[in-house]
């Protein structure tokens, strides 16, 4: 019996024989000689079959084989710098353990929506697995950062009674006699654990029921939140681009090969080092309405501002003091000017927009209350968390980052459904 291996550790097999396991991408004939590329999900070989060198079953299986049919292959392992991957496999057995019968998917340009009707299988394409990849390297970056850093993994409730952001966009849930939300962010669940660890945060699903398609919006997509005691918002904005500045040079050191599959031009993402520009709201309105944009002073910026903006610079930008009335209630008041609060939106190049929120909270009980009023939000859901500010207030800034946003722009993807294993947007439950 040949020795099991997966196709990445080929190098150490040369000269002996392995079986590898996994499924055909592509066949080709030459008369008497066969050649297969075989992907095992660590990688891709090249085996190859001579007539003359195996049984006339053999050879026939060889010949019926198919895309995507999934197979053992017995061989020969042999250095051959030509070959995908340097090695090629000179194959002596084959067994067919599931037959593929017309697979839908061809090398040839799809429709979108073809594709993402058949997402459980367009995942096995080298592109779809190079940009999965990079998502693997940068939550796992995420998790590094922080853990090097003693932070304090957090993990928040999904089923959640308070409203997180805004009222708009809330998925409702039957909950027994009750009404409960899926969670929109884990914020104020963090704001809590901080009063508790001091540096912490969450990372998992979090859901928007947007009713708008663009490319930049998914109705279930991934945030990390960090929150972090005595923070204010400049040290907040400090944190948040070391930690960017940490996740691209990781994708960059880690998945060079995932971003050439994606042609990926990587001297952009190279350029991608503290500090980042800083940009007062006021002066980015003033900057849009030279430019032509309708924005006026008050209005949260929208995609085409944001885009706007971040095509003036060469790395991220920070926009920061937004109008209070345009952001979420739970924002810190700016002394310097009450119109305003303390936060941030960093916008990434290459026209993607807002990668981050982050702002500082407001630890003051009354104007915490006072806001909550304002947006009608239901105060009986807030009591938990007003008590807070009410047993030792402290001042405490933190963010969140979309990942499938943050992928995209270092893939070089337009839109972020390429960059969730299973996306989910208004009209797309399935698969
Ligand atoms: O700006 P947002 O709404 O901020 C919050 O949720 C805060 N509670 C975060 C915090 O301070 N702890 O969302 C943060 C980020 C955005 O910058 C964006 O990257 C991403 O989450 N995001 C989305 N990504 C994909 N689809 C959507 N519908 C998104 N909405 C927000
Ligand atoms: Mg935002």
């Amino acid at each position: 019996m040949a020795v099991i291996a997966e196709v990445r550790e080929l190098g150490r097999h040369v000269g002996e024989e392995v079986t590898v396991r996994g499924w055909i991408q592509t066949m080709r004939s030459h008369g008497r000689i066969g050649f297969v590329v075989l992907r095992d999900g660590s990688g891709i070989v090249q085996a190859v079959v001579g007539q003359k060198d195996v049984s006339p079953r053999i050879w026939d299986r060889f010949q019926a084989l198919t895309q995507e049919s999934s197979v053992l292959l017995t061989g020969l392992v042999r250095e051959d710098a030509r070959a995908p991957g340097g090695y090629e496999l000179t194959v002596r057995d084959l067994v067919l353990v599931g037959r593929s019968e017309d697979y839908p998917i061809q090398p040839k340009e799809h429709g979108v929506d073809f594709l993402l009707d058949r997402r459980h299988l367009w995942l096995r394409s080298s592109q779809q697995r190079a940009v999965l990849r990079v998502r693997n390297e940068v939550e796992q970056a995420i998790h590094d950062f922080f853990y090097a850093r003693d932070f304090v993994r957090i993990d928040t409730p999904i089923l959640t009674g308070a409203i997180g952001e805004a009222a708009t966009t809330l998925f409702e849930v039957d909950y027994f006699e009750q009404k409960a939300y899926l969670a929109q962010t884990g914020q104020l669940y963090v704001e809590a654990a901080a009063a508790a660890f001091g540096k912490v945060y969450c990372f998992g699903p979090t859901f928007r029921a947007e009713k708008s398609k663009t490319r930049r919006h998914l109705t279930e997509f991934w945030m990390v939140e960090p929150e972090v005691a005595w923070n204010d918002s400049a040290d907040n904005m400090r944190l948040q681009e070391q930690f960017v500045a940490y996740i691209v040079e990781r994708a960059l050191e880690r998945c060079r090969n995932d971003l050439a599959v994606l042609e990926r031009d990587t001297t952009a993402l190279e350029r991608v080092t503290p500090p980042f520009p800083r940009l007062d709201y006021s002066d980015a309105v003033k900057m849009l309405q030279e430019r032509g944009s309708e924005v006026e002073w008050g209005e949260d910026l929208g995609g085409a501002d944001e885009t706007m903006v971040s095509e003036s610079y060469d790395r991220p930008v920070f926009v920061y003091n937004y109008p209070g009335a345009a952001k979420a209630f739970y924002m810190k008041e700016n002394p310097a000017d009450p119109r305003t609060v303390l936060c941030d939106d960093l916008l990434a190049p290459e026209g993607v927009g807002e990668i981050i929120g982050g702002s500082q909270r407001e630890d003051d009980y009354d104007r915490l209350l006072a806001r909550i009023r304002e947006e009608k939000l239901p105060e009986e859901a807030y009591g938990w968390y007003l008590d807070l500010r009410r047993y030792g207030t402290f001042p405490h800034a933190g963010f969140g980052l979309g990942l499938e946003r943050t992928v995209a722009w270092i893939c070089g993807r337009a839109h972020i459904r390429e960059t969730i294993p299973f996306p989910r947007m208004l009209y797309r439950l399935y698969p």
